[in-house]
């Protein structure tokens, strides 16, 4: 499953790795003056992995990394988080995908969309707001070509993350997506589409009746319903979707920002406000997962500012069976496979032989 024929790939979910590492960067963002330079993406931020070094130079035995989600092993916890890995195409210059535990692909709509105008990029100190708009090439041009193309480098599993704007329009995608992956990932909290997505996740009934209609067409599919911060009780949106019948969630989406241009006078971003994301949102996604796992016995994907190892070990502390690493991802493409080789120093120095003995262990 991947972008595969198109020769601009990139530009069909309209973002990807940063310029300074390679020539992947999506073409759309181009525009996007914000993001041209590396160096400045989530301006102020430190090394991400100076706290995960040690300088212990003994190999410890090998630790289990191997996760188990709703069901299906991944042989690790890492995830690229959607909308940050396209369809897959994109990160073949830097690594091999198939060191990822599982990939979750950029939000798809029924119809094709363009996205929304630029600039859709904001720096902020250590996170980034993005206004993309769910561009995708639509559900069909996903199943036909996306997906059978991922298939032909890629061979672990895939989380299909849907989009829409009414309940009919989650249905079909998800009805064409059912099967074709191990996971479907339903997104009812894009801040970044007027009239559709973000509804759905601000209140309970709306986020429990998409899951219950979308539940009755997934019967093969993990499904999993990712939840938006911009909500004031979490527990009860998840308590909802939960009892619609979904296998799992995914926290959090972006929170809602903004910045001004302060000589243009006006907000940086065309849509004037977006998604906000990367490192400053840890501490928010780790308290949500946190407040969920406390309440609800099923699996999380934890997702909001994961960037480093001890990140991914303070987020499965708090409930999560996987993390998904999103803003990082365009900063620094290489930060999954750099976590991955630094997992098991850091597992070393808190004493963790197996990651899944992990979940959920912060308690009062
Ligand atoms: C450029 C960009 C595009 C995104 N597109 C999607 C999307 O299509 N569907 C979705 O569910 N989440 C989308 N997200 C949200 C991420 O998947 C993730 O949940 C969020 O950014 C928090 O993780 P992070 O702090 O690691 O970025 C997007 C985020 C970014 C930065």
């Amino acid at each position: 499953m991947n972008s595969a024929s198109s020769g601009n790939q990139s530009s069909e979910f309209g973002v990807g790795p940063s310029v300074a590492l390679g020539a992947a960067i999506a073409a759309n963002l181009r525009a996007d003056r914000a993001l041209m330079s590396d160096t400045k993406l989530f301006a102020g931020q430190g090394s991400e992995s100076d706290s995960t070094r040690s300088g212990c130079g003994k190999q410890d035995p090998v630790p289990e990394l191997s996760v188990d989600l709703a069901g299906v092993r991944l042989q690790n916890p890492l995830i690229p988080a959607s909308g940050c890995f396209g369809f897959g195409e994109e990160f073949l210059d830097f690594f091999d995908p198939n060191i990822l535990g599982a990939a979750a692909l950029k939000g798809t709509t029924r119809e094709p969309r363009e996205g929304n105008p630029t600039p859709r990029i904001a720096e902020t100190p250590s996170g980034m707001i993005n206004s993309i708009g769910l561009q995708n090439p639509g559900i069909d041009v996903v199943v036909a070509e996306r997906l059978p193309a991922l298939a032909k480098f890629y061979h672990q599993p895939v989380i299909m993350n849907v989009s829409g704007f009414s309940i009919d329009e989650y249905v079909e995608c998800c009805e064409k997506a059912d099967g074709l992956s191990e996971f479907i990932e339903l997104n009812i909290s894009c801040p970044n589409v007027h009239g559709g997505g973000m509804s759905f996740g601000a209140s309970c009934a709306a986020a429990s009746e998409v899951t219950r209609e979308v539940r009755q067409v997934v019967k093969e599919s993990k499904l999993f319903v990712k939840l938006s911060p911009n909500v004031t009780d979490v527990v009860e949106i998840a308590q909802g979707c939960v009892d619609a019948g979904a296998d799992g969630l995914t926290l959090i989406n972006t929170l809602l920002g903004m910045r001004i241009d302060v000589k243009r006078r006006c907000p940086v971003i065309a849509q004037s406000i977006g998604g906000f994301s990367g490192p400053a949102i840890l501490p928010v996604a780790l308290r949500m997962v946190y407040q969920v796992a406390q309440t609800l016995a099923v699996p999380i994907m934890g997702s909001g500012g994961i960037a480093t190892a001890h990140d991914v070990v303070e987020m499965m502390m708090a409930g999560a069976s996987a993390v998904q690493i999103g803003a990082e991802s365009l900063r620094n493409p290489l930060v999954i496979p750099q976590i991955l080789e630094q997992l098991p120093e850091v597992m070393a120095e808190l004493g963790i032989t197996n990651l899944q003995e992990i979940i959920g262990v912060a308690k009062q």
